[in-house]
Order: structure tokens, then C-alpha cells, then sequence
């Protein structure tokens, strides 16, 4: 089996300023790749900007800048959010760049020489906000303008001369593909919605537009502009030095093992994405996960409610570990889920100030005042202790599996409560009564939790990498013994040299009132 994992994050409009909302997905994805490193995998973790189409070069033009110059300053934000967010990721893309549009290119021509474009007419919906074609039933009134049902974005009526994809004729390949690979698209219930439209049978796909020219030409035509959803997709090939798929980058990691995206643009990647590989004759991605909508105070976030979370502000004054806990406890992925600052400020105290933050800390104190601040070395454990590490260690390949599966909220459950377990363990023992009358048991109590501590930050680090990094320098473990390998691996502590001083985790947040 390969160990190489391939994931990627949608890539972003830059139209406007970064929101929670795409932190979101950056933050899942980030934890996913993490995990996977953690797990010895190779990991590619891509994410970036996609800068074509109307709704940028509207975007422009209100902003009275050349796109490409307004691109320019809008990428660069978000790939600042990619170092605010501590995020992994190992390449940023831009559709801006050539190694993209050489891509976008090939791909074109791989589509024309299987016979799958032809050039037409279309006359229809469409939305620029979405950047989305949609049917008469799509379409509804809204206080006198026509929205689309799905998104409520504003249509407009479009008729112009167009290239063609023959989407049509890949219903039954897609449908095959959907029931030989059950979790090609998670979760489950959006599987369904994906296979309901597929089975009221495709229309083709106009992928061109004549009427702008803020993007990719098509060969051969260039008053024609390729569609932007068509270039925006390519990306995730592009990054793979794609169209030179003997190249060792594309070979290692095409197909990618998972597309984390929001539900808004399934469609997109789960039945158009696909279509166009199998016609290019490539690999189909193994997994597309689409997860729910992040809510401000219950109500998708909008400029008009004035209701947008700017992840930058909740970060400066609370921390990115403390927020990428956060919207990864609370919400449960591929649901949506609505996040408060009361509710953050109760999580950060209870799951992280009072549960692994005080475990570590009271644990390092008593160390250095009654271990001269050395982790003991110990040989023999009783069953209490051996029942606290066997049962992180008889679940691992469970919680792997949590992982794997993207069930990321079952995974932090459990972590938790064994941040919690060995809290209680702690008190239990009552480790500070024994320092006089059987330091021997004193010394297992300390060896068993600070082990547990080490498998929980191991477990956690994925989610919370600055603090575990914290505790793992603290403990002197070194970068290459951060694996889940190392779970209950008792030989990584040098029972030699002192621990380190470990500030405080997470601090507590008062109330203001
Ligand atoms: O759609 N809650 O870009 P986009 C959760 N360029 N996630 C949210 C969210 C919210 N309230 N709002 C946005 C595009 N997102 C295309 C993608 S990919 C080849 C091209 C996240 O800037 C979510 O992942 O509109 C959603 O799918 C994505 O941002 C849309 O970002
Ligand atoms: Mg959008």
C-alpha cells in the first residue's frame, strides 16, 4: 500500500476578504494532513485562490483595479491566512499561474480529441456569484428578481454562442462509479442528493463564455473564455505538474485521496469533476467530503446581516489552537453548525483550560517540586495504570479509523475523555500522599500519566499542534518521535535530563460582565 495521501481545500474566490467560513475548510483539511503525517504518510496538502471568471472581474472593476493587480492583493491575503491558521500545507496555487493555464490547455485538448466538446448555443440561467448555470426549475421569484432555489444567488438570463461539454453522456458512468465507490461522496445523506440529480439524467455543460475575458482562452478560439469551474477543478492536477503525468509529483499523488469542500459546491466536484476526468481518460479522485455551513449566531454569515466572523480578530484574542479546537469540537462536520464567542469561550475553559491544560500543568509542578524535575524511570505497573494506557492504546487502530473516515467529532470525543481519565487517575492515586510512605508508587502514578499525556498530545496534535508542541518540548521529545507509532512506546522519555519550563496552555477567559 502507498503511503502517500493526497488532500486538498476548495480553492478560494478572491473577491473579497477571507471569512470563518473558508478558515473552516482550511482548518479541517489541515487537520486531516497532520494526521496523516503523524500516521507516516507522505503527505501533498494543497490549497489557493481561483481568480478567473465575471464575478472577479466585476469585483475589479468596482474596486477600479486591473484584475490580475486586485488578484494579486487578494491572494495574498488568504495565503497570509494560511500562516494565521498554522496551517501544513505544502504549496499554494493561483489559476494566475502558467504552470495552470498549461494545464487547463491540456486538458481542453484531451476533452476535444475524445469527442466530448462541441460548440453550440446556450441560452439559460446563470448566476455569476455562484459562477453556476442553472435550469428553469432551479429558478424562483424574490421579491422581483429571479434567484436561484439552491444558493438564492441573483441569475441572469444568458444566450450566447458557447463550447459544449457532453456531460449527458456520462449519467451512467457517474451512477456506476457512485455505487462501486459507497464513500466516493461523504458524508452519506449528501451522497444521496448527488445521485437523485444524476439519476434525473445530465445535461450538457456549456463551458465557455464569449461575453468577458478575464480568464483562459479556449485553443484555437480564443474569443472564447474557458468556463470558470472547468479551470477552477484543474487546479488540483495542475499542482501536480499535470499535463506531464510521468512526472514523479503526478504519479505519486494523482489520484487525490480527498477533496475537502463546503456542500455548496458538491455538484461541482462530485459530478462534473469526475465526468471530466473519465473523458480526459484520468483518475478519478477517491473521496470528496463536503462539509456543512459554518453559522454566526445561528444565521449564515452575510455582509447585509453584518454577522461575518473575521478569523484573524477571534484569533488575536484567543489563539489559533483555541479556534481550531473549537470549530472542530463544536461543529460536527458535514452538518451545519452555528458558532458564539460565549460558546468558544466555554470550550477554551472547560475542554482546554480545565481538562488537558491543567492535567499537563499540575502534572509538570508536581514533577519539579517532587521528581527533581525528572520523569521517573519505573518497571512495573499495576492494573489501574495499565488499564488507563491499554485503553488508549486497544483503540488506536479505532480512532485511525475515526480519521480516515473524516469523523473528526467522534475522534475528539474520545481523546477528550481520556484527557479527562487521566485527570481523575491523577486525583485518584493521590500521588502527593505517597511521597513519604511509598515514593516507589509515587514514581509509577507520575511515569503512567506523564505517558498518557504524551499519547493524548500525540493524538491531539493534529488540532492543537502549538500547544502540543509546547508539552512535547517540555518533555523533551524531539520531532521525530511525534508519531502514533510512538503511542505507548515507553523508551521515548530521557529519564536523564530536567523537563522544561511549560507556560501556561491555554489561559482561561473571564467573563467581561
Ligand atoms: O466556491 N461555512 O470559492 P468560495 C463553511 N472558487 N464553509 C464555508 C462557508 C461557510 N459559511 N463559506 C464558505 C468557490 N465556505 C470556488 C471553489 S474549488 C475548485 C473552487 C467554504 O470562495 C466552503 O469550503 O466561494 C465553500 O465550499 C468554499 O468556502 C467556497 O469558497
Ligand atoms: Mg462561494
Amino acid at each position: 500500500m502507498s503511503k502517500n495521501f493526497y488532500i486538498t481545500t476548495p480553492i478560494y474566490y478572491p473577491s473579497g476578504k477571507p471569512h470563518m467560513g473558508h478558515a473552516y475548510s482550511s482548518i479541517v483539511a489541515d487537520i486531516f494532513a497532520r494526521f496523516k503525517r503523524l500516521e507516516g504518510f507522505d503527505v501533498l496538502f494543497l490549497t489557493g485562490t481561483d481568480e478567473h471568471g465575471l464575478k472577479i472581474q466585476n469585483e475589479a472593476k468596482k474596486n477600479n483595479k486591473d484584475p490580475k493587480i486586485f488578484c494579486d492583493e487578494i491572494s495574498l491575503i488568504f495565503r497570509n491566512l494560511t500562516k494565521t491558521l498554522n496551517l501544513s500545507n505544502n504549496d499554494f496555487i493561483r489559476t494566475t499561474e502558467t504552470r495552470h493555464f498549461k494545464s487547463v490547455e491540456d486538458i481542453w485538448n484531451r476533452l476535444v480529441d475524445s469527442g466530448d466538446i462541441y460548440l453550440g448555443k446556450y441560452s439559460g440561467w446563470y448566476s455569476v456569484s455562484d459562477e453556476a448555470y442553472y435550469d428553469k426549475d432551479e429558478i424562483e421569484d424574490s421579491s422581483g428578481s429571479k434567484v436561484s432555489k439552491i444558493s438564492g444567488s441573483t441569475v441572469e438570463w444568458v444566450e450566447e454562442e458557447s463550447y459544449f461539454f457532453k456531460l449527458s453522456s456520462w449519467s451512467e458512468r457517474l451512477l456506476k462509479f457512485y455505487k462501486e465507490n459507497p464513500k466516493f461522496i461523504l458524508p452519506t445523506s449528501r451522497k444521496n442528493e448527488v445521485v437523485n440529480f444524476v439519476e434525473k439524467g445530465l445535461k450538457d455543460l456549456s463551458i465557455s463564455r464569449t461575453s468577458f475575458s478575464w480568464g483562459i482562452p479556449v485553443p484555437k478560439n480564443k474569443k472564447h473564455i474557458i468556463y470558470v469551474w472547468l479551470d477552477a477543478l484543474t487546479n488540483y492536477i495542475s499542482a501536480l505538474n499535470y499535463p506531464n503525468i510521468d512526472d514523479n509529483k503526478y504519479k505519486k499523488f494523482w489520484p487525490a485521496d480527498v477533496h475537502i469542500i463546503g456542500k455548496d459546491i458538491l455538484r461541482f466536484h462530485a459530478v462534473y469533476w469526475p465526468a471530466f476526468l473519465f473523458a480526459a481518460k484520468l483518475s478519478v479522485p477517491k473521496r470528496v467530503f463536503s462539509h456543512g455551513w459554518i453559522l454566526s449566531n445561528d444565521k449564515k454569515m452575510s455582509k447585509s446581516k453584518g454577522n461575518i466572523l473575521d478569523p484573524v480578530e477571534i484569533i488575536n484574542n484567543y489563539g489559533i489552537d483555541q479556534l481550531r479546537y473549537y470549530l472542530v469540537k463544536e461543529v460536527s462536520l458535514g452538518n451545519d453548525g452555528s458558532i458564539s464567542m460565549e460558546n468558544l469561550k466555554n470550550c477554551i475553559n472547560n475542554d482546554l483550560a480545565n481538562n488537558f491544560g491543567n492535567l499537563c500543568q499540575r502534572v509538570f509542578s508536581f514533577i519539579k517540586k517532587n521528581c527533581s524535575n525528572k520523569i521517573p524511570k519505573i518497571n512495573k505497573f499495576n492494573k489501574e495504570d495499565e488499564k488507563l494506557l491499554n485503553t488508549l492504546k486497544n483503540n488506536l487502530p479505532n480512532l485511525i479509523n475515526l480519521m480516515n473516515e473524516q469523523n473528526l467529532n467522534e475522534f475528539i470525543k474520545i481523546v477528550v475523555s481520556y484527557s479527562f481519565d487521566a485527570n481523575k487517575y491523577f486525583n485518584d492515586a493521590e500521588p502527593w500522599a505517597l511521597k513519604e510512605k511509598n515514593p516507589e508508587r509515587m514514581k509509577v502514578i507520575i511515569f503512567t500519566v506523564c505517558e498518557q499525556i504524551k499519547n493524548i498530545s500525540i493524538l491531539l496534535n493534529s488540532i492543537i499542534p502549538l500547544a502540543t508542541k509546547k508539552v512535547f518540548e517540555a518533555m523533551n521529545i524531539n520531532k521525530d518521535q511525534i508519531y502514533l507509532d510512538n503511542i505507548n512506546n515507553l523508551e521515548c522519555f530521557n529519564h536523564n535530563i530536567e523537563l522544561k519550563e511549560l507556560n501556561i496552555l491555554f489561559k482561561k477567559i473571564e467573563n467581561d460582565n
